[in-house]
Formats: C-alpha cells, sequence, structure tokens
C-alpha cells in the first residue's frame, strides 16, 4: 500500500484512547472525555498509564511521587542559565529533558514495568517548574531559587504553576479551566507526536529520548504549535470586521487557517466543542479579551462558510479556542504549546509503556521515486 503521510494507514494498535473522527468523540482507556474532565490531571494521568483500577493508596503516592520530582535541582537551574532566554520554550523543553540526570526512582508506585518509565514520570513532573523558571528568565527577572529547589506541598501541581508563572491568574477559576484544558489535551491515540515517540521508542533509545522526540514534533505549527498560530492569527486580524476577507485572503493563496482541520475528525473535535463555551465566558471580562474571542467565532464562521462551498468537512479543532483560553489566564501565546506538552507528556508516556511490552522496530518501506516529465 503506497499512502504517503500515512493517511487512512493502520499502523499498530493502542488501548490507551480512542479517536472516533466520524462521530467526534474521544475515548480515554474507553471513558469520554466529557466524563473526566473534573478529574484532577494527575488522576487522568495514571488512569491513561495502567490498565487496570489502580488503588487510592498508589494514587496518593503517585501525586507524592510527582511532588518530590518537580523541584529543580541547582545544577538543573545552571542547565537552564546556559542556554539563550530567547530559546522558545518547546526548544528549551526538547533540549532540556534528555539532558536532565537521571536520579535513583526506585519508590516509583504506579504497576508499570518498561526500562525507565520512573524517570520518565520523573521528567514529567519537572515540566512545570522548568516552564515557572524560563519564563521568568524570558522577562529577565531574578529568579528566587528557593521556590524552585524547595519541595512545597503542592510543588508541581497546576496550582503551584499558576501561583508561580509570572503574569498568570491565580485562583480557583483558573486552576479549574487550567485542568480541564489539561485533560483534554493530554491524550490522542497515534497523533504525529506520539507516533514519534513511538519510533524512537522501537529503537530500543531511552525514554528522555523518546519524549524528546515527541516534543520536538508536537511543537510544529500544524500540530500542537496551532495554538500559538490560532491566538496570534485572530490577533493579527484585529477586529471581527475584518475575519471575512482574511478567510477569502488565505483560502484563495492556498494557505492554511489555523486551529482548522484534523486527519481524524471529520466533525466537530469534541475537545474544541468544550474549549469554546469556555473561551466565550472567560474573555466576556475584558475588551481586549473579547475583541479577540469574537474575532475567532467571525473567522469559524466565515471558514464554515467557505469549506461549505468548497464542499469540504473542516472544523476547528483543538488548538483554535484553547489559545483564547490560555490567553485569558494571562499565559503568553509562546507557552501554549508548551503547556500542551506538559500535559501530553502522560500520553507519550503511556504510549512508551505499552510500545515496549511488544517491541519491534517501525521501519517502513520507500518506492523508487518515479520520474516526473519534463
Ligand atoms: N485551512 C484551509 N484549508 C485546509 C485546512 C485549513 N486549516 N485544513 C485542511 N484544508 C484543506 C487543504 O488545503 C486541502 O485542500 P485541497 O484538497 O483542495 O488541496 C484539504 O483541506 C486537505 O488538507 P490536508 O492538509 O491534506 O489534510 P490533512 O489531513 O493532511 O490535514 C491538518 C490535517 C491538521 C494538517 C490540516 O487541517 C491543517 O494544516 N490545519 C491547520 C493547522 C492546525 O490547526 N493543526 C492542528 C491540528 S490538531
Amino acid at each position: 500500500m503506497f499512502s504517503p503521510s500515512l493517511e487512512g494507514v493502520v499502523v499498530g494498535e493502542t488501548a490507551v484512547s480512542e479517536v472516533q473522527g466520524v462521530k467526534g468523540q474521544l475515548l480515554y482507556r474507553g471513558i469520554a472525555i466529557e466524563q473526566l474532565t473534573a478529574l484532577p490531571h494527575w488522576r487522568v494521568a495514571v488512569l491513561l498509564a495502567c490498565e487496570a483500577p489502580v488503588h487510592e493508596d498508589r494514587l496518593v503516592d503517585f501525586e507524592r511521587y510527582m511532588r518530590r520530582h518537580s523541584v529543580l535541582c541547582t545544577q538543573e537551574l545552571a542547565l537552564l542559565d546556559a542556554l539563550s532566554s530567547t530559546l522558545h520554550p518547546m526548544l528549551m523543553l526538547q533540549a532540556v529533558l534528555p539532558a536532565i540526570n537521571e536520579s535513583s526512582n526506585t519508590d516509583f508506585p504506579l504497576p508499570m514495568s518498561s526500562a525507565g518509565i520512573a524517570h520518565g514520570y520523573a521528567l514529567a513532573a519537572k515540566i512545570p517548574a522548568l516552564l515557572v523558571y524560563w519564563r521568568t528568565r524570558q522577562l529577565e527577572r531574578i529568579a528566587d531559587a528557593n521556590i524552585f529547589t524547595l519541595c512545597s506541598p503542592d510543588h508541581g501541581s497546576l496550582a503551584w504553576f499558576l501561583r508561580h508563572f509570572p503574569g498568570a491568574n491565580d485562583n480557583a477559576d483558573s486552576r479549574h479551566v487550567l485542568n480541564t484544558a489539561q485533560v483534554l489535551q493530554m491524550e490522542h491515540g497515534y497523533n504525529a507526536s506520539t507516533f514519534a515517540g513511538r519510533v524512537c521508542a522501537s529503537t530500543d533509545a531511552p525514554v528522555q529520548s523518546v519524549l524528546s522526540a515527541s516534543v520536538g514534533t508536537l511543537y510544529g505549527p500544524l500540530h500542537g504549535g496551532a495554538d500559538q498560530a490560532a491566538l496570534e492569527m485572530a490577533i493579527g486580524i484585529g477586529q471581527p470586521q475584518n475575519a471575512h476577507q482574511f478567510v477569502l485572503d488565505t483560502l484563495n493563496s492556498k494557505r492554511k487557517i489555523m486551529g482548522m482541520g484534523h486527519r481524524e475528525y471529520k466533525t466537530l473535535d469534541p475537545r474544541a466543542a468544550i474549549l469554546k463555551p469556555m473561551a466565550a465566558q472567560l474573555c466576556q471580562h475584558d475588551d481586549a479579551h473579547a475583541n479577540i474571542f469574537a474575532t475567532l467565532r467571525a473567522v469559524e464562521e466565515a471558514c464554515q462558510e467557505q469549506f461549505a462551498m468548497q464542499g469540504k468537512s473542516i472544523h476547528a479543532n483543538v488548538e483554535y479556542y484553547k489559545g483564547a483560553v490560555f490567553h485569558s489566564l494571562g499565559i503568553p501565546s509562546d507557552f501554549f504549546t508548551a503547556l500542551f506538552a506538559m500535559s501530553r507528556v502522560f500520553g507519550y508516556l503511556a504510549h512508551y509503556e505499552e510500545f515496549r511490552k511488544h517491541p519491534r522496530l517501525i521501519r517502513p518501506r520507500a518506492r523508487p521515486a518515479r520520474q516526473i516529465p519534463e
């Protein structure tokens, strides 16, 4: 079979999640995402990781494990200081995750057995602190090292992240919103970055290389990077009144509208269905945010009109309204995809564990290129 870009090709199986593209449904281990958004995101991470339900005591131990490993040591802070603070947060993560020393992780509480899996979760635990520190450096502020090196009772949690990320709104509503968004973007079948991780794992590369390969793949604007691109597109358009012309110009010049379209969903992405009303509510309190939301909605309407005329079933995906949600939480757009990585890393680890149970090198074939007549 010849299918460049692997469209429609089944290359493996997974029990971690199921994407039902025609119905517009997403299930994590058989449970619809709509039923999971109220659960704390670390609990959802465990649900993804483990085939059987995990006892409450183990869940508590897992949260303790994550808190303990979320601290950064002085060497790790020095590693970050050695990089240029202009580096995009996604490039920082891709570079730094494999460079963090493996500590002794003998107390890892989940029933998982693949090589290095405990280290993988220890790395996932550090991402909130890496991003807070990176934003502090980006703003050229002097960070209080104790915030990162001393373990507090909620270290590394989403509440800790919002409390310490410069400029973020930290209140109960923001925590709920961030938790929902993080649960929604935690896992999505054989998406490009998870597949890249599985390919990397198939070569017997260590878990830190797998995470780095996945993060690098997530960064692109056709994948996770669309969240930053969609919000910046709306800001660039400026007003809802400009949306129709923008859509015409973009489609006429054969460019893509960021945050629209999906390889699997042929209807509205179920995650966008949750994020859109959330963005509407969050954006209504502030004129600038309300204008961004109104612009996104106007672009979506113009797209629906144009795509329908072209006979194409293209709808908003998870990235489209997510940027408006994160923006209203006080997160700058160049950190959107890194927050995506902060959550999707749990999907990568669940797939790593699943793959390593039945490992075999992933190696497709290429056919000889055909000569194109001049
Ligand atoms: N804007 C405009 N046209 C789009 C489009 C978009 N966002 N998404 C798809 N299309 C059009 C293509 O131009 C193409 O038209 P054609 O057949 O007339 O040439 C057709 O739909 C198929 O697009 P294609 O890119 O081949 O489909 P795909 O399955 O490979 O694409 C995406 C999936 C996600 C890469 C694509 O929809 C896209 O680039 N979206 C924007 C980036 C984005 O939001 N990514 C995040 C995904 S979660």
